[in-house]
C-alpha cells in the first residue's frame, strides 16, 4: 500500500508517492519562480492551484498506481504561507473524500526529518535543517522533535536568496550563489554571529553589500558569504553534538543540496568520529514524498484527521508537534 504526500508550504507544488518501506515509487514537482523579487504568496498559491490535479496525475502514473491501492492522503499542514497551504490542503481533502481515504497532516519540518533520517538508515541523528525559511539543529527528545539552535533571524536559504537577487540576480539564490562562488579566490572577513546554538545572518547581508559597493567581485563575494554562513552552521551543530553526545548527523532542507556546506560539516563529524549522511539533492528541497513518508509513520500512530478539522497552521512550529512512532 502507498501514501500519497502532497507539498505546497512555499514555492514548490509537489506530490510524492511512497509505499511502507520508504521507496519513493513516484514524485512529480513544480517550484514557481517569480520573474522578479521574491515568493508573491498568492501568485505561488495559484501556480499550485493550477499544477497540482495535473502532478498527482503524472505522481500517480510513473508509480503505476491505482487510487484503491492508496492507503491514505497527507499533506503539509504547516508550516508555511497561508495561501500555499490552503492550495494544497483543498487538494488532499478533496482526494482523501473521493477515495474513501484518511486525510494525514504533517508538519513540514518534520518531514524533512523523517525523510533524511530513514534514507540515512541511523537511528537516531541530530538533523541540520537549512532551508529558505528554517535553519534549526534538531533532535528528537521524549516524544517530540526539539530544537537546539536555530536562526535569531532569517533562515539561511532566504538569506541567500535575498542576497542574490539584491546582487543582481534571481529567485533561488543559493545554488546560483554556489556557482557563482566556485570562481571565488580571496575570503573576505564578514560578520560571523554564533550565539551559542543559535545564529544570526542579517548582518553579513550588509556586510556584504558594503563590500560590493567598495568594488568586490562577485564570485569573492559568493565564496566569501558561503565559507562564514556555512562555517557558522557547522559550529552550532558540533556544539549539539558534544552538548548531546551523539555522533551522527543527517542534513535536510534546500540549503542542503549545497556541496561547500556538505563537505563542511562532514569534515566535522567524520573528524569527531562519526557518520554524516545527506539525502539525494531531489529530496532535500521541498518534495512530496517526504510528506508521503512522514504521512505512513503519522497513519501507524493514528494520526488522521477530520477534513473539518484539517484547517492549515502557517505558525506551526517542529517542537509542538507530537511524533509517536518516535515512542514515548
Ligand atoms: P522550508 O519551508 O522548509 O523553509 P523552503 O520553502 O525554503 O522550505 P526548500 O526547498 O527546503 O524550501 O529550500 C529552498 C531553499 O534552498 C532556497 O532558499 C534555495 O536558494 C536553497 N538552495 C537550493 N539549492 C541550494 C544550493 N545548492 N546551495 C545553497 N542553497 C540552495
Ligand atoms: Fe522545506
Amino acid at each position: 500500500m502507498v501514501v500519497v504526500g502532497i507539498e505546497s508550504t512555499a514555492h514548490t507544488a509537489s506530490v510524492g508517492i511512497v509505499d511502507e518501506r520508504a521507496n519513493v515509487l513516484g514524485l512529480a514537482s513544480d517550484m514557481y519562480r517569480p520573474t522578479a523579487g521574491g515568493i508573491h504568496p498568492r501568485e505561488a498559491a495559484n501556480h499550485h492551484v493550477e499544477l497540482l490535479p495535473n502532478l498527482v496525475k503524472t505522481a500517480l502514473e510513473s508509480a503505476h498506481v491505482r487510487p484503491t491501492e492508496v492507503e491514505g492522503v497527507a499533506f503539509a499542514q504547516g508550516p508555511g504561507l497561508g495561501p500555499c497551504l490552503r492550495a494544497g490542503a483543498t487538494v488532499a481533502r478533496m482526494l482523501a473524500l473521493t477515495w474513501d481515504r484518511p486525510l494525514v497532516p504533517v508538519n513540514h519540518c518534520v518531514a524533512h526529518v523523517e525523510i533524511a533520517r530513514v534514507l540515512s538508515g541511523l537511528d537516531d541523528p541530530m538533523l541540520l535543517y537549512a532551508s529558505g525559511g528554517n535553519t534549526q539543529v534538531i533532535a528528537y527528545a521524549r516524544g517530540r522533535y526539539r530544537v537546539l539552535g536555530e536562526t535569531l533571524d532569517i533562515g539561511i536559504g532566504n538569506f541567500l536568496d535575498k542576497l542574490w537577487i539584491e546582487l543582481g540576480g534571481t529567485f533561488p539564490g543559493g545554488p546560483a550563489l554556489e556557482k557563482e562562488a566556485q570562481a571565488g579566490t580571496e575570503l573576505h572577513p564578514l560578520p560571523y554571529s554564533v550565539h551559542g546554538m543559535d545564529v544570526a545572518f542579517s548582518g553579513i547581508l550588509t556586510a556584504t553589500l558594503a563590500l560590493r559597493a567598495k568594488g568586490v567581485s562577485r564570485p569573492d563575494l559568493a565564496y566569501s558569504v558561503e565559507a562564514t554562513a556555512y562555517a557558522m552552521l557547522t559550529e552550532i551543530t558540533e556544539r549539539a553534538l558534544a552538548h548531546r553526545r551523539r555522533d551522527t548527523v543527517v542534513l535536510g532542507g534546500g540549503v542542503a543540496c549545497n556541496e561547500r556546506l556538505r563537505g563542511m560539516v562532514r569534515t566535522m563529524v567524520e573528524g569527531r568520529g562519526g557518520t554524516m549522511y545527506a539525502p539525494p539533492r531531489s529530496l532535500c528541497v521541498d518534495n512530496g514524498a517526504m510528506i508521503a513518508w512522514t504521512g505512513h509513520l503519522a497513519l501507524r500512530a493514528g494520526q488522521t484527521s477530520a477534513v473539518e478539522q484539517s484547517a492549515v497552521q502557517p505558525r506551526q512550529r517542529t517542537d509542538l508537534v507530537l511524533t509517536p512512532w518516535r515512542g514515548g
